[in-house]
């Protein structure tokens, strides 16, 4: 398919493009200035300058699952394993809030360790210690009345990336014992309960086409996430994909001036593995339409433990500031970080 200029333009409009269009859109770099100006300017239409921040809080890498691409895969029997109690998750929230954090997200593999009680009794403790946050989870697929139970804590997003909306390619990214009909569930489920809901995918993953990333967007547009987060795809050592190439950074970027152009409105964090592929990746991130960082508030002890790709960035003692760092970071790239609880505006 032959594409010009307008196809930017288009998108800009429509916020859409047919499957041939976005597929001849996503192999081209022709176009990327172009496509990064108009993201930029969608954004600055809704957000102005704004980066929200996010602390991200990585509270146990133990996992039930063994997704191939993932560095604390259950497999992975070389991964040192942590989990943090609750004064410890609270001890984060407390620093992360005198430091202008308004949305605490706390991450984790599928640890059985933390049944409903257990993690409903943290979140209630977030919750009424902290009134004027968000709390944010990202601990992966549960039964809906699991996520209801969350929510009646005081939970109020939930982030669930689908990894890939193509159900043959889903199956070689996970085990056979996962599906994406599940993941959808899930997704459909927390926005249902109330859940402000993110999803995403990586970039770059093994096996993954342009017709792959066409789908996610399709997906996307059905779900209507007000969250979207998307990075390369990083290899691990102690995966089956260890001989994988990584992800690209310019696909990625030009994914995200496509996501911002199709979701005016969404937020989307410049990603930790986006900043992990090159030193000035989240930089160029929000510069192609990214308006979120989520920099990371875990006890430096346990950073490194928390390896779902190589090369993580943020990890080391000099890290124990990440929100100084991206403060630099964030204005360097002409944008500047605001301290409020940065709900989606639609
Ligand atoms: N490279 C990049 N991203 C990864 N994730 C997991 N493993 C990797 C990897 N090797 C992403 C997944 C997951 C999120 C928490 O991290 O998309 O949803
Ligand atoms: Fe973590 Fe720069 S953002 S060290």
């Amino acid at each position: 398919m032959v594409i010009s200029e307008n196809i930017v333009k288009m998108l800009a409009q429509k916020r859409n493009l047919t499957d041939d269009e976005f597929v001849a859109l996503i192999e081209s770099a022709e176009y990327d200035d172009l496509l990064f100006a108009e993201s930029d300017r969608a954004r600055r239409a809704v957000y102005a300058d704004e980066v929200y921040i996010r602390g991200l809080i990585e509270f146990t890498n133990y996992c039930k699952n063994d997704c191939y691409y993932c560095g604390i895969r259950k497999g992975n029997k070389d991964a040192v394993r942590y989990r943090l109690d609750k004064q410890e998750i609270l001890e984060c929230c407390r620093e992360g809030y005198a430091l202008g954090f308004r949305t605490f997200v706390l991450q984790g593999g599928e640890d059985p360790y933390f049944t409903d009680a257990i993690f409903c009794d943290i979140i209630s403790a977030i919750r009424s210690e902290f009134p004027d946050c968000a709390i944010t989870l990202s601990v992966g697929e549960k039964q809906r009345k699991s996520y209801q139970a969350y929510f009646d804590a005081g939970a109020n997003r939930y982030l669930l990336r689908h990894e890939t909306a193509d159900a043959a390619h889903y199956c070689r990214l996970h085990p056979e014992c996962m599906s994406l009909e599940n993941r959808k569930r899930c997704l459909f489920d927390l926005k249902d309960i109330g859940y402000q809901v993110g999803s995403g995918f990586m970039v770059g993953s093994p096996y993954q086409t342009s017709r792959n990333l066409v789908a996610d967007l399709r997906f996307l547009q059905e779900l209507e996430p007000d969250m979207i987060g998307i990075g390369p795809y990083i290899t691990h050592a102690a995966t089956p994909f260890r001989n994988e190439k990584n992800g690209g950074l310019e696909l990625t970027l030009r994914m995200i001036a496509i996501l911002r152009l199709m979701f005016p409105y969404a937020l989307i964090p410049a990603t930790t593995a986006l900043g992990t592929i090159a030193p000035d990746g989240r930089e160029r991130g929000l510069k192609a339409g990214a308006n979120v960082v989520m920099p990371n508030l875990s006890p430096v002890r346990v950073r490194r433990l928390y390896e779902l790709y190589e090369n993580k960035i943020c990890t080391g003692e000099e890290a124990a500031q990440c929100r100084g760092c991206l403060e630099r970071r964030v204005e360097s790239a002409g944008y500047k970080i605001v301290t409020s609880v940065g709900n989606v505006r639609r």
